[in-house]
């Protein structure tokens, strides 16, 4: 027995490969950047090295003019642990870090959190500056669900059909039913990169993430053993069902440890916001592995990949700044073999894409 060595399945070196500066170049420079362009990376001091290293290395290799800016990682003052919330709060407080980031023209975003939904993201936005999140993977991770452009075309149609569509129901035979009412609700895709100044990616992309506005959430969530809790970073092994009434989850029933963590996780945020809808949406990457969660330590994953599984419903708790609420609390939960319809076009169907 040799003691800690057998621990785990920590089968990845945190180490340079070529490869893998080759996968970040080839983002880079699908974001439009160049040797005339100016570039900032940002982290945070708990980012993952590998990643800051391996964005320095595709930018030099590109020629572009670029610096480092690295925050401390903040102080939790929430009473829950904050997990995948996309909303680093790394960046309160540092008025002078955010000027420096509105002031480039691409930013490397290698914050835990992401800076998805920080309140200073606008701002940075605002000067023009094209955002790509590097979601907190291993390399290797990152390697396997580069995008494309077939994926980047399927993304926008998505996004095109959900942002001018009035309702969205969600069906299985597991026994969910659930109604959206899509009037004014907020679309975004997300295929991977942006080259467009003042938008913001993220990297694994391959989603569909549609913000209803407030109260047009309804009916019944079934969970079943397979689907996917994010913020854990874990399948469910037993049945959860939620009940929506006007965007809130109102109950949650199950025996299992799933339903029993979740409820305890939503009760520690102390904030009824923390029950709401944040957003309802599916996977587009066919790349992406359903699997995956299985092959890394949690340590080695952020679970992006997941989130863009093809053909899962993507249902997230928490924060939606389109109906006006905030919290801190944030649950995504892919669901498979769902039925998606958006007005009349069935986009999944028993978790399979139809286009
Ligand atoms: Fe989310």
């Amino acid at each position: 027995m040799r003691g800690q060595a057998t621990k785990g399945m920590a089968v990845l070196n945190d180490r340079i490969e070529a490869k893998w500066i080759d996968a970040f170049e080839t983002t880079f420079r699908a974001c439009g950047v160049t040797e005339t362009q100016t570039a900032i990376i940002l982290s945070e001091t708990q980012s993952r090295d590998l990643n800051v290293h391996l964005s320095e290395l595709a930018l030099g290799r590109i020629g572009a003019s670029f610096f480092h800016l690295k925050v401390p990682t903040p102080r939790n003052t929430s009473p829950a642990i904050i997990r995948s919330s996309g909303a680093t709060l790394a960046l309160n407080g540092q008025e002078k870090a955010v000027a420096a980031l509105s002031g480039v023209d691409f930013v490397a975003d290698l914050t835990l959190e992401g800076l998805m939904h920080a309140p200073q993201t606008g701002a940075i936005l605002k000067g023009g500056a094209r955002i790509l999140n590097i979601s907190n993977e291993h390399p290797d991770m990152l390697e396997r669900a580069m995008p494309d452009e077939d994926l980047k075309a399927r993304t926008l149609a998505a996004a095109r059909l959900c942002r001018k569509s009035s309702e969205m129901t969600v069906t299985s035979d597991a026994g969910t039913d659930l109604r959206v009412n899509m009037a004014g609700n907020n679309t975004v895709g997300v295929w991977g990169w942006t080259d467009k100044p003042g938008t913001l990616a993220h990297w694994p992309g391959g989603i569909v993430v549609s913000f209803p506005a407030a109260g047009s959430v309804n009916g019944r969530l079934v969970f079943q053993p397979g689907d996917m809790n994010l913020t854990f970073k874990k399948y469910f092994d037993s049945e959860v069902i939620f009940t929506l009434e006007n965007d809130y989850v109102t109950s949650i029933e199950g025996k299992g440890t799933d339903a029993r963590l979740m409820r305890n996780y939503l009760d520690a945020f102390g904030d009824r916001e923390a029950f709401a809808t944040s957003h309802v949406g599916w996977g587009l990457h066919r790349g992406a592995r359903y699997e995956a969660l299985t092959m890394y330590d949690k340590r080695d994953s952020n679970a992006t990949e997941l989130r863009a599984v093809a053909g899962n419903f993507l249902y997230s708790t928490g924060a939606n700044e389109f109906a006006g609420r905030f919290t801190e609390g944030h649950f995504d939960l892919p669901m498979m073999g769902c039925t998606i319809t958006v007005d009349d076009t069935c986009v999944v169907e028993n978790g399979v894409l139809t286009s």
